[in-house]
This record gives C-alpha cells, structure tokens and sequence, in this order.
C-alpha cells in the first residue's frame, strides 16, 4: 500500500512501510533510540491532532506513531507542521483489522497506548450505527487484544505498560435541565465563560451510571467497559477519561461550532434543533490535550478521570456568541447575521444537557485549563476565518452530500 499517496504534497515523512515481510517496520526512524514507543490511535482527526502535535514537540525522545485509517474525518494536513519532525510516524490503518493491529505494536515495540480512533458524530451515529460498532466497539477490542498478547509475551509483561482509552461524557446519558434560566455555578475553572451559569443542580461524576442514549454514546460506553475488563480480567494497565465537548482549530465542520462559523460566513442558514435549549459544556481543545498528557504520565492506572472545565452554554445562546463574533471579525454591522438561525427539527434522543464535574483531576493532579471561553472561541473563529482553504477542501464532494442527506427537509 503506498501511503505515501495520502500525504499530497506534504514531502518527507516518517511512514511506516506495508510491503513486505517486515510490514509495519519504521522507515527512517529507528525505535531502539527512543525511550518510549507511543501508538497515538486517530492522530489525524481533530482532538488527536492536536494530541500528536503536543507529545511530539514536547517529547522528542519518544516517538511517536500516529495510526489512523483517515476516514472523512482525518486529515493529514491537520499535521503538516510537525509531519517532518524527526520522531514522529505515520501509519495508515484500521483499528478493526486484528492482525494489523498486532503487527503494528509488535513490530514497532509500543509500550504506550492513546487511543482517540473513533465514529464521533452522533447525527451519523443515528443514521448509521453499525459503522459506530464496529470501529468504537470491534476497533477497540482488536486494540486491547492486540496490545495484550504482544504485552504478555515479554519478560516484563505489563510493567511500563498504559492502553489510555479517550472516552466522553455523553456515555453517562443526560442531566436534567431544571435551572433553564441558569444559575450561578458552585464551581468555576479558568475555562468558565463570563456568564458561568450552570442550569442544574447535578453534575456527571466518575461514579456516575452510563446510561447511553444514542447509538455513538452506546458505542462508546460498550468500548469503556471493554476497556476496564481487560484491566479487571487480565491485569492490563488502562485508564479511562470522559471528556466534555471540544472545540477548536481543526474539527471537522460537520460539528455545531464550526459547521455554524462556516455557515454565518457563507451567509447559509444555521440549522438550531429543537428549540435550541440544549446545554453542553464547552473545553479548549488544548486544554483536553494537556489533560490527556497529564493523565497518560501521572493518572492511576485504571482509574477514570472526568476532563471538563466548568463552562455550560445554551446552545443558542453559544450560536448568538458564534454570530457576534464572526459579524465583528468580518467587518458586519451587529446582527447582520441574526436572520440566518433556523430552528429545524429536533436531533433523535436529542440529550438535554451534559455538565462535567472535573474537580477530581484537579485535586489529585492538578489540571486546570489554561484558556478562559471568551479568549478560546475568539481563537477559534479567527482560526476558521483565516483557514478557508482548509475548510473549503474539506467541505467539498462527500461533505456536500452529507450535507444535503443531513439538512435537506429537516
Ligand atoms: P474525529 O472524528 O475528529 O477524529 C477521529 C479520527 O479517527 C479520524 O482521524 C478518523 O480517520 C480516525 N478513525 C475513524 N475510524 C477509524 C478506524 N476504524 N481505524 C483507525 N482510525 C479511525 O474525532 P474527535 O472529535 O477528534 O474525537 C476523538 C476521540 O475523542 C473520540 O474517541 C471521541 O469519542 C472522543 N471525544 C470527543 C469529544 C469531542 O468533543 N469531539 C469529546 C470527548 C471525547
Ligand atoms: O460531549 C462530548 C461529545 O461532544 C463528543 O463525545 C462527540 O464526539 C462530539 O461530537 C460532541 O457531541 P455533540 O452531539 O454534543 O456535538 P455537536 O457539535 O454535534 O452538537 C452540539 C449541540 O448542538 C447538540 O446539542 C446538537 C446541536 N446542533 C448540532 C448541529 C451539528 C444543532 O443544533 N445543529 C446542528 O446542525
């Protein structure tokens, strides 16, 4: 296979040869020099991205290896700056396929695991399901089983040894709203917005039961709990984080923010479902991927961490900030865009509110965001205005008709 094809015009880079007998060999780099051998799993989507990005500037002595079977979500020119960087590596492959996956940890000596691959979309996830099962259950399970036989088969066995599992807080189903008008949140980080409301009492802790509601969250509480069995079963090192919504530079405009930004720009209509009432709790992408390399270095092993940053948004209220802000930046007089919002009808199973409590991985290993809401989503605009090219490649042929199937009659 010529992965190679893949990359474009992106030049020299470390990819991990699928010839021969010695499939899955690093090419250019040689592993023995590197402390550590990291498999970062879903490296080319968006919050992988930004996790590949952090560990290989940080950590040039490990390398780093980014397995991704770039589906429409995963994009390489999300790592065009660090493709040529010396200790990282790119593999091209599916997370589902078992023998791959124990070539690839085999052959190439991981002894970390990060596991980000997965389905992400909940509107795809009710459109298609079986896709969600077999990449975030199957392509999980082949992960886990691969990473253990070839774990067990060394002197040391697991000693040194971490499968960290990305999950999120929707496995944990949804919160009541019982404070619409928002009240005044009992605990704030630097992420909280401004206006730090929260609109319920309750909040999602570690203990809290799953209780899944969509296909996606189902698929992705089936893949926790496979994860802690392989802990609880054969002694594997794993962990688990349920992080709350991201976002940033980089993600996929099929998602609220920046499908919303690109549609305010292109003055297209911006689809609210429902009434738009729904909460989500809104984290820097950043901030989730600083988490992330906390946890993977100083996290109990199979412990679980809630990531989130004390920061709930009306979903309307989120998309009044989007319009403000995209108006401001494109030299728009105040409400120019007001008239795009739309209220289309209600996404199925539609969770009414999600609200992490993170205080724990604040208190026992100190993470706090770095980035208040106000500061990320000015970022986070600017970031898209400026990347019409990047958002414009992605938005063509497949996504247009993605979009038509998704919104058209709705
Ligand atoms: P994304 O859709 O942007 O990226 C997913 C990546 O996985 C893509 O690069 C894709 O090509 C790859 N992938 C998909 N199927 C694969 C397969 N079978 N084999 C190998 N690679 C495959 O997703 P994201 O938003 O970056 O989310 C990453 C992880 O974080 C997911 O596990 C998601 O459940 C979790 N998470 C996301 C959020 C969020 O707000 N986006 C919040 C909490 C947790
Ligand atoms: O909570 C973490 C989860 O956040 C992650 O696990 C998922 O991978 C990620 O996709 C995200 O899920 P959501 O469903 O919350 O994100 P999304 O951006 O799709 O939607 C955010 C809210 O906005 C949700 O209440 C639905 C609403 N929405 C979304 C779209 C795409 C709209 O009103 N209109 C839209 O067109």
């Amino acid at each position: 296979m010529l992965l190679r094809q893949c990359l474009g015009n992106s030049g020299h880079i470390a990819i991990l040869s699928l010839h021969n007998q010695s499939r899955y060999q690093i090419s250019d780099n040689n592993m023995n020099n590197y402390k550590r051998n990291i498999l970062i799993t879903g490296g080319a989507g968006f919050i992988g991205s930004h996790v590949v990005r952090l560990f290989v500037r940080k950590y040039p002595e490990y390398h780093i290896i980014n397995l991704d079977k770039l589906t429409y979500a995963g994009n390489l020119a999300n790592l065009s700056d660090i493709e040529q960087a010396p200790n990282y590596s790119f593999v091209k492959a599916d997370i589902a396929d078992l023998d791959d996956m124990r070539h690839i940890i085999r052959d190439n000596n991981i002894d970390g695991i990060i596991h980000l691959a997965a389905e992400s979309h909940v509107d795809r996830s009710i459109r298609d399901p079986f896709t969600f099962a077999r990449t975030n259950v199957m392509g999980t399970l082949a992960l886990l089983q691969a990473a253990r036989e070839y774990w067990e088969s060394l002197p040391e066995k697991f000693e040194g040894k971490l499968f960290y599992h990305i999950s999120t807080d929707e496995v944990y189903g949804a919160l009541e709203l019982t404070a619409p008008q928002g009240i005044e949140s009992p605990f704030s980080t630097k992420a909280s917005s401004e206006h730090h409301h929260a609109y319920g009492e309750e909040f999602f802790v570690e203990s809290t039961p799953y209780n899944p509601h969509s296909p996606y969250s189902a698929s992705k509480a089936s893949s926790d709990h496979f994860v802690r069995a392989y802990h609880d079963t054969y002694g594997m090192p794993t962990l688990v984080t349920n992080c709350s919504n991201n976002y940033g530079p980089y993600q996929f405009p099929e998602k609220l923010i920046p499908l919303f930004i690109n549609n305010i720009r292109h003055r297209k209509p911006l689809p609210v479902y429902g009434k738009g009432e729904n909460v989500r709790d809104w984290l820097f992408v950043e901030d989730h991927a600083r988490a992330i390399d906390l946890i993977f270095h100083k996290g109990k092993v199979a412990d679980t961490y809630n990531i989130g940053g004390f920061n709930e948004w009306k979903n309307i209220d989120i998309i009044k900030v989007l319009i403000r802000t995209v108006d401001r930046l494109l030299g728009n007089p105040e409400g120019y865009s007001d008239s795009l919002i739309t209220y289309v009808t209600d996404r199925a199973g539609h969770d009414l509110r999600y609200a992490i409590d993170s205080r724990k991985l604040q208190k026992e290993l100190g993470w706090e965001p770095s980035l208040q809401f106000e500061e990320g989503i000015e970022r986070t605009v600017k970031w898209y205005l400026d990347n019409q090219p990047w958002v414009d490649r992605i938005t063509s042929g497949d996504y247009q008709k993605y979009y038509e199937e998704m919104y058209a009659n709705r």
